[in-house]
């Protein structure tokens, strides 16, 4: 949520910002910007309200020579989306330039401060009181740095910042609670909030910590502590492949990523399963023997992947709650040391869920984050990590992360119940109508872990969804049901489907709907229904509580469960695969559903209205 790009170095600097940017505008599209310090010294600075395109469009036939410059797509907190709230910020003369991704908390006492002493505000940002605290120290005889330091000792909050100073050749660049990593070219080095940024520049990256300072001159850099002592911090090589960061021949990336789910998946498990366990490089076999509990914090669609993994986890008799990040980090649980606190997140960069890390660390659980990203907040943030290795996300509807997700904490299940000896909760008695029972077998849920790939693979390229898509574009809601893992993919479908549809939808355990939201039931109503081999004959009674209501249902389950399919008016088929693990293909159709019926609305689906990837704030 917001971007920053600065890059320093030799050539020009416009076309890579400009780049940057095109790669960040996941992370908010309410305007774009750039201010390029000219190589005869003077800041030109370019911003527009709006997608880069607008910002291009502006750029367009200007030279803007100079190798050091700032960039920045915004997600609005302070001020609407406007030219005049578009980063980058400047000081009234123009001599110091801002770009900012996070909250600057007490702005408003700044502001006044910095009024009464004579400054002009042109905005209505957080962010602008930077600049201005910056020029301030400049006028009192500070070098740039120093002048830096000395604006960002005064901020309360979270940022990452970048700034340029006119006739000086540097970018200075700090961050706190705000991702920001460091690019290392050969002719230039560059500062982003996430890697793809700069992923075509170079896969190598050093991960800042809190607090560091980075100045980039030409093309060296330097990063010292608060107090301005040297730090060092390991330079690491990405494993994603700059392709992974394009559309190539889609026209939405979330396309793409629903289409790359049996590549993603694989990439997750390879290497993995053993025979007979799960094999977690980081958790050796008794490593997890003194886990009592265990607690899922996270947010969005990696919430949806929490309870699925929290349901593995009772299933195997192991305590176990998932909880909203955004609540678990004011009104905590109890928790003890031998409680594991779990956060899921894809970028593992949301502040809710490093809050509720932090809260955990407090109260001496120990942590663990479940993550996509390599030398993320999260990963750093917690005692151990467990990468799921999807490849990067730039669709800002989660997609294939939610099945990697889902497939590691199948895996890290298996392990806890190996290691903490839980018993199956449930035996066998469950057996549902579709063709599978209802017993939790360890080997068959990691054999069909392992052919999970194709299973997805099928779906991907079922049109089905595509069909009804249409055929149910004029209904006035969208309900999800199921029960057991069902339950959270029936949320994750209703949140992927209003997100980017703008229609109603809404996710319930299928039990419940008969508890009130059933009165909102009538024909212009879809129900669609998840069934996936177990319990399945208690959601079909829910369906056929709505049917007697007059609203069509479509069933997505089992392809072999002849019954759904004779009771639903339309079905979903998905290869035969554990129950436990029928929510992923189950849920690659709800996406794909999602897809079309936003696409017949001709929905922005990679940039849906007022959202953005990575919720940097809480
Ligand atoms: C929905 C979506 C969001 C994220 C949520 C958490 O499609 O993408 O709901 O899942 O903001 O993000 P991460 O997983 O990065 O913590």
């Amino acid at each position: 949520m917001c971007g920053i790009i600065a890059r320093a170095g030799i050539g020009d600097a416009l076309e890579e910002l400009v780049v940057g940017l095109q790669n960040l505008e996941y992370r908010g599209y309410d305007s774009a910007g750039v201010a390029v310090r000219r190589a005869d010294g003077p800041i030109t600075v370019c911003k527009r309200e709006g997608e880069t395109d607008a910002l291009e469009a502006a750029l367009s036939g200007r030279a803007l020579p100079g190798g050091t410059g700032i960039g920045h797509t915004r997600w609005s907190t302070h001020g609407a989306p406007s030219d005049a709230n578009a980063h980058p910020h400047t000081d009234d003369s123009g001599r110091v330039a801002v770009v900012h991704n996070g909250i600057i908390r007490n702005h408003e006492s700044l502001r006044r401060e910095l009024r009464e002493a004579g400054h002009r505000f042109r905005s209505e940002t957080d962010t602008e009181v930077v600049p201005h605290l910056v020029a301030a120290a400049l006028d009192d005889g500070a070098d740039p740095e120093s002048a830096f330091r000395a604006a960002v000792a005064r901020l309360e909050g979270s940022y990452a910042l970048a700034m340029i100073v006119d006739e000086d050749d540097a970018v200075y660049a700090t961050r706190r609670g705000s991702p920001l990593v460091l690019g290392l070219g050969t002719d230039a080095n560059y500062l982003a909030s996430d890697v793809p940024a700069f992923l075509e520049f170079t896969d190598r990256v050093v991960y800042l910590e809190d607090d560091d300072v980075v100045v980039l001159e030409g093309n060296t850099y330097r990063i010292t502590d608060v107090d301005g002592t040297p730090v060092d911090r390991p330079i690491e090589t990405v494993e994603w492949d700059a392709s992974d960061a394009r559309k190539g021949v889609y026209n939405h990336f979330m396309r793409k990523e629903i289409d790359e789910q049996p590549v993603s998946l694989r990439q997750t498990l390879e290497g993995r399963i053993d025979g007979d366990r799960s094999e977690l490089t980081a958790f050796p076999p008794g490593s997890l023997s003194d886990v009592d509990d265990v607690v899922f914090v996270a947010c969005g669609t990696s919430y949806h992947a929490a309870m699925y993994g929290s349901t593995l986890l009772r299933r195997r008799g192991v305590p176990a709650t998932a909880l909203r990040a955004n609540e678990f980090a004011h009104d905590p649980m109890p928790v003890s040391e031998r409680t594991l606190v779990i956060a899921v997140t894809q970028s593992g960069e949301t502040a809710d869920t490093l809050a509720s890390l932090r809260v955990a660390n407090d109260l001496s659980a120990r942590t663990l984050a479940v993550t996509n990203v390599v030398g993320s907040s999260a990963a750093r943030g917690a005692d151990e990590a467990l990468f799921i290795r999807a490849g990067p996300e730039i669709g800002v509807a989660a997609t294939k992360t939610f099945s990697s997700q889902v497939a590691a904490l199948a895996l890290l299940a298996d392990r806890i119940a190996a290691d903490g000896g839980g018993a199956d909760a449930y035996g066998d008695e469950t057996a549902g109508v579709g063709d599978h029972g209802g017993a939790y077998d360890p080997d068959s849920v990691r054999s069909d872990l392992e052919s999970l790939p194709t299973a997805v693979e099928t779906v991907v390229n079922d049109a089905g969804a595509a069909r009804l898509a249409t055929q149910f574009a004029d209904a006035e809601s969208y309900f999800f049901i199921g029960r057991g893992v069902g339950y959270p993919v029936a949320l994750e479908g209703a949140l992927k489907f209003k997100e980017i549809t703008y229609e109603h939808a809404e996710g319930f355990a299928a039990g419940e709907l008969k508890h009130g939201p059933l009165a909102l039931v009538t024909p212009a109503t879809v129900v669609i229904a998840v069934f996936t081999g177990r319990n399945d004959e208690l959601t079909l009674h829910n369906v056929r509580e709505a049917q007697s209501r007059g609203a069509p249902v479509v069933g997505v389950g089992p392809a072999s469960a002849t019954t759904l399919r004779e009771t639903v008016d339309e079905y979903l088929p998905f290869p035969r695969t554990d129950p436990n693990l029928a929510g992923i293909p189950a849920n690659v159709h709800l996406q794909l559903l999602a897809y079309h019926a936003a696409e017949i609305r001709d929905r922005a689906i990679d940039k849906p209205r007022n959202l953005a990837k990575s919720v940097t704030v809480e």
